[in-house]
């Protein structure tokens, strides 16, 4: 199990209302969610119940109507917005079902782009990118433009760029939504080596039931509560790892 005194993720009796015309519609209607340092969490449930803005509250882009979102016991949205958005730089890296890269820049480029926002000198931020291309066996296409990549290794690329600052927690939201089963499970191969090797806690959203089986933790969401945990597996991970995995993240975006 995790050690530590607080979990990595701890979701409090969330609730999210949206205002839609006049109206008020309950979108999270009470969420209670622990996740531990290294566990791998798969969130099923139809469209429309949820997933989605759940990972966004978790994330820090989408305020909570009530209830808490903690990383590590860090109370995420007593900061502003900005303390948020340099929190979830650091901390999370997210992959999305539609690759959001920048036409206009290659693929090293575009992996380098969150290091050189985030005020990361440039030859750094491209020899990191250099390194996490060559991790994940694509530094081959480093001079390709996104636009000439298939969706596969599109979809690569927005996880090497989720990647470069060294994040604990990689959220994904239906990562492999729009590839064909072979590429899939290149993706869903990359995110558990991420997991069990890199020590990696990833939380992801997906339609595809034949994923449950890549979870330490399965969560089925319907209309905006969660209906069912199933604990699967315990990640065994050591104080030292979770420190090391930590540190690095510090590390990733130093200047
Ligand atoms: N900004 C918003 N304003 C109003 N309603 C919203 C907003 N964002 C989401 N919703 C509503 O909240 C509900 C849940 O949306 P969400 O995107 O979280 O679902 P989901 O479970 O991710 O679905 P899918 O599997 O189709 O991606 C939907 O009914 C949606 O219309
Ligand atoms: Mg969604």
């Amino acid at each position: 199990m995790a050690s530590g005194s607080h979990a990595t993720l701890e979701v409090r009796k969330l609730k999210k209302n949206f205002l839609v015309g006049k109206e008020e519609i309950p979108v999270l209607k009470g969420i209670d969610l622990k996740v531990d340092f290294g566990e791998f969490v798969v969130i099923l449930g139809p469209s429309g119940c949820g997933k989605s803005t759940l990972l966004n509250t978790i994330l820090g882009l989408e305020e909570p109507t009530e209830g808490q979102v903690l990383v590590r016991g860090k109370d995420v949205y007593t900061m502003d917005e900005d303390g948020r958005a340099n929190f979830r730089r650091q901390k999370f890296g997210v992959v999305y079902q539609q690759p959001n890269w920048i036409r206009s820049l290659n693929v090293i480029e575009n992996v380098a782009f969150p290091l050189n926002i985030a005020g990361v000198h440039h030859h750094t931020a491209m020899k990191r990118a250099k390194e996490i291309l060559y991790l994940f066996k694509f530094d081959k296409y480093e001079k390709y433009y996104p636009m000439e990549l298939s969706g596969g290794q599109q979809q690569k690329l927005s996880m090497c760029r989720a990647l470069i600052a060294n994040p604990w927690i990689v959220l994904a939201d239906e990562p492999t939504g729009n590839l064909d089963t072979i590429t899939a499970e290149d993706l869903m191969y990359d995110l558990k080596v991420l997991n069990s090797e890199s020590r990696r806690t990833i939380i992801m959203v997906t339609h595809n039931t034949d994923y449950e089986r890549y979870a330490t933790k399965l969560i089925y969401m319907e209309d905006g509560l969660i209906k069912k945990i199933e604990q699967r597996e315990k990640p065994v991970i050591s104080q030292e790892e979770e420190e090391q995995v930590i540190d690095l993240a510090e590390e990733g975006l130093a200047k």
